[in-house]
């Protein structure tokens, strides 16, 4: 599509992406070498969030704001048949060609995770690792989600936590102890013209507005985890410090059910 007659948020991230893929490849190509799954930041391992199916044979899954398509490639080699969609050029082509390195078949569409070019009931399970989960408006990607999954599939993703998303400091710096926003007001969070590591737009919503905007698209909720960092997490500080999301939780995980 036209980059012009993308929403503003989609082309702001859009530009913001593609700007910083390069910082991502080496994240991306320890990811894909992993056979074991590991989520978020501070890599919390799969036995402890159970984002995915154990066995994906025969089931059509996307992934939404794919990346560099490390999630796509752990559902591939568990049996799906995996579409990943990614706003991204830039970043699309690390997943390409880690995915030609490793021999993992993908389909993998340019596009925005708010309009997805399939029919409706296409997938089996969709998923988002910070993906849709963050950078899309939930009013129109969570529609979406359940647009194209089939009745009885699952929705999985994570994302940052509306605890999170209130202590971090409007000049961009990580979170701190002070609640910086209105709770109820939390919605869309523009990072671009902050002092400290000038972002995209995000989406963050209050608990009760996630709840409500489930029930109304035809989700049943399966599982809410707020995910909390090791206290010796290796991985040190994101948009929160290991020490902060050891205390508090940083990044959350919906799992639903379309009806
Ligand atoms: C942090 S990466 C997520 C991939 C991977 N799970 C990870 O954590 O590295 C965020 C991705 O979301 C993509 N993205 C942002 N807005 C999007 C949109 N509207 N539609 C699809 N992808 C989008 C970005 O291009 C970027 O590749």
């Amino acid at each position: 599509m036209d980059d012009s007659k993308l929403p503003d948020h989609v082309r702001a991230n859009r530009s913001y992406w593609d700007r910083i893929s390069d910082e991502w490849i080496a994240a991306g190509e320890r990811a894909w070498r992993s056979d074991q799954p590991h989520w978020g930041c501070w890599q919390a391992p799969e036995e402890r969030v159970g984002m995915l199916p154990g066995d994906m044979s025969g089931m059509r899954a996307i992934e939404l704001g794919c990346g560099t398509g490390y999630v796509s490639a752990w559902m591939a080699r568990r049996g799906a048949s995996v579409v990943g969609i990614d706003n991204s050029e830039r970043q699309l082509a690390t997943a390409r060609r880690l995915a030609t390195e490793h021999g993992v078949e993908l389909t993998l569409h340019h596009g925005n995770a708010e309009q997805v070019p399939y029919p409706d009931q296409h997938f089996d399970f969709a998923i988002s690792e910070y993906g849709a989960a963050i950078w899309c408006d939930p009013g129109v990607w969570i529609p979406e989600a359940h647009r194209i999954l089939k009745p009885g599939a699952e929705l999985v993703f994570l994302g940052i936590s509306p605890l999170a998303s209130l202590c971090m400091p409007p000049n961009g710096a990580s979170c701190d102890e002070t609640l910086h926003r209105s709770y109820f007001d939390l919605y869309r969070l523009d990072w671009r013209d902050c002092e400290v590591d000038p972002g995209g737009v995000e989406f963050s919503l209050p608990i009760s507005a996630w709840f409500r905007l489930f029930r109304e698209t035809g989700f049943e909720v399966l599982d809410y985890l707020e995910l909390q960092a090791a206290e010796q997490a290796d991985r040190g500080d994101w948009f929160a410090s290991a020490a902060w999301a050891h205390r508090w939780p940083a990044e959350h995980v919906w799992k639903l059910r379309r009806i």
